[in-house]
C-alpha cells in the first residue's frame, strides 16, 4: 500500500512548481503532483545509473511493443507496434503535428478554455488558432461543459488540424462516445486532420472510463494521431517521453521525417520510466492512487459547496485539475492573483487557457489531502475577509 498521504519535501529540489513562489505560498498550479513515482520505476532508474553508462538510446521494439500491448489490454485497440513513434513529450508531439497539417490559411482547431500550451502553437507556428469555444452549464453549484455543434461545424472549415484534448485540461471532461463520434465525423468530412491529445486518459476518477478517439472506427483512426504518455499517469513529466500512435503509414512517415528533421531525441531515462510504466508493473500502484485522487476531488468538491458561497466548479471526470469559477463572488479582478496575495495559495491563472477563464482558476489536487486542506482552508479564510 502507497501512502498518499505522506508526500516529499519539494522545496530542496528543482521544482518548477515549488520553486516559481516565495517560501510562505503554497504551489497548486502546473501539472505535475506531489507523489513519488511507483516503486518499480525508480527501481528501473536506479539500475541504469548504478550501470554507469549514460551514451545515446533509441525506443526499442520491445518499448513500442509494450505501448500497443498496452493500448490492447486497457482498450481491446489493436494498433501495430511499428505505428508507435517516441517523442519528447506531448507538446512537442502536437506541435510536428501542426507543422505537418496546418498552413497560415487552415490553422489549428481547438475548444478553449483549454491547456495554456494549445494557445502557443499558433505563435510558434506562425499559423491561425481556430476557437470553438465549449458551452457552459450550470447546475446548483457544478459546472459541465458542451460542445456547439454549430461553432464547432463553422470552425472546423478554417482549420487543418483539430487539436482535441481528452479528458480535458482544465475542464477534467471525458467526452462521450457520441461526442467524440460526431466530431471525428465532421472532420474527415472536411479534410481536417484530429490529434488527440491523452495524456490524462489513466487518470480517471470514480466509476469513469475512457475509450480512444481512434479506437472507435478504422476509418478515423486512419485520420487521427493519438498522444499518450506515462508523464502524468504515473508523475514522471520531467523525463520527457511521450509516443504518438499513428495507424496510417502515409501520415506516420511525413511525421516521423519532421521529427527527425527537428531532432526530437528521448532521454534515456524516459524510455526507461515508459517501459516499466506501461508494463503493467505499476497498475497497482495506480489503482490506489485513482482512489486517493478521486477522495480528493470530492473533498474538493464537498468543500467549496460547503464553505464557498457563489463559488461554482467542476466535477472532473479525470485528472487532478479542479476549474474554479470566482465571477458570482466579490472578487475584483483576476482570482489568481486575488488568492495570491491573500491567501498564499498559488493556482493557474484561469485568462491562460483562453478568455473563456476570466474570472476562474485552475487548481492542482494532485497533493495529499493534507496540503490540499491547507490550501482551501488559506482561500476560504480569504473570501471571507472580502468586504
Ligand atoms: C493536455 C496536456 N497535454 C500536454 C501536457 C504536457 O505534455 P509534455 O510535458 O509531455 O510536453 C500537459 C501537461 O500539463 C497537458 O495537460
Amino acid at each position: 500500500m502507497t501512502n498518499f498521504d505522506i508526500v516529499p519535501n519539494r522545496r530542496n529540489s528543482n521544482s518548477i512548481k515549488w520553486l516559481r513562489y516565495p517560501k510562505d505560498v503554497l504551489p497548486m498550479w502546473v501539472a505535475d503532483m506531489d507523489f513519488p513515482a511507483p516503486g518499480p520505476i525508480l527501481k528501473g532508474l536506479h539500475k541504469a545509473v548504478e550501470h554507469g553508462v549514460m551514451g545515446y538510446e533509441l525506443a526499442t521494439p520491445a518499448l513500442k511493443e509494450t505501448v500497443a500491448a498496452r493500448m490492447d489490454h486497457l482498450y481491446g485497440w489493436k494498433v501495430k507496434p511499428e505505428a508507435v513513434v517516441d517523442v519528447t513529450g506531448i507538446v512537442s508531439g502536437f506541435s510536428v503535428a501542426a507543422r505537418i497539417a496546418c498552413t497560415p490559411k487552415r490553422g489549428v482547431l481547438m475548444q478553449p478554455p483549454v491547456y495554456n500550451e494549445f494557445h502557443e502553437v499558433k505563435t510558434n507556428l506562425g499559423i491561425p488558432q481556430i476557437d470553438a469555444p465549449l458551452v457552459r452549464h450550470v447546475n446548483g453549484n457544478i459546472l459541465s461543459y458542451e460542445i456547439d455543434w454549430d461553432i464547432f461545424e463553422r470552425q472546423v472549415k478554417k482549420a487543418g488540424m483539430f487539436l482535441l484534448c481528452n479528458p480535458h485540461n482544465p475542464l477534467g471532461k471525458i467526452f462521450s462516445r457520441k461526442e467524440l463520434l460526431r466530431m471525428a465525423e465532421i472532420c474527415i468530412k472536411n479534410n481536417v486532420l484530429i490529434v488527440s491529445d491523452e495524456i490524462h486518459s489513466e487518470l480517471l476518477l470514480g466509476g469513469n472510463s475512457f475509450t480512444p478517439m481512434a479506437r472507435l472506427s478504422s476509418e478515423i483512426a486512419k485520420h487521427t494521431i493519438t498522444l499518450i504518455a506515462p508523464s502524468k499517469t504515473f508523475n514522471v513529466p520531467g523525463l520527457f517521453c511521450g509516443f504518438a500512435v499513428i495507424p496510417n503509414g502515409d501520415l506516420r512517415e511525413r511525421y516521423q521525417r519532421e521529427v527527425h528533421h527537428l531532432r526530437l531525441h528521448v532521454s534515456s531515462m524516459g524510455l526507461y520510466a515508459a517501459q516499466t510504466a506501461f508494463s503493467g508493473q505499476c497498475d497497482g500502484w495506480l489503482n490506489e492512487l485513482r482512489r486517493y485522487l478521486t477522495a480528493n476531488r470530492d473533498f474538493l468538491v464537498q468543500y467549496v459547496a460547503a464553505n464557498m458561497p457563489g463559488v461554482r466548479l467542476t466535477n472532473p471526470d479525470a485528472t487532478y485539475l479542479g476549474w474554479l469559477d470566482f465571477t458570482q463572488t466579490k472578487i475584483n479582478g483576476s482570482p489568481y492573483e486575488f488568492f495570491l496575495k491573500n491567501a498564499k495559495v498559488a493556482a493557474s491563472e484561469g485568462r491562460i487557457f483562453g478568455k473563456e477563464g476570466e474570472g476562474h482558476i485552475r487548481l492542482n489536487f494532485g497533493t495529499s489531502r493534507k496540503l490540499l486542506t491547507q490550501g482551501l482552508e488559506q482561500m476560504r479564510k480569504a473570501l471571507t475577509k472580502i468586504k
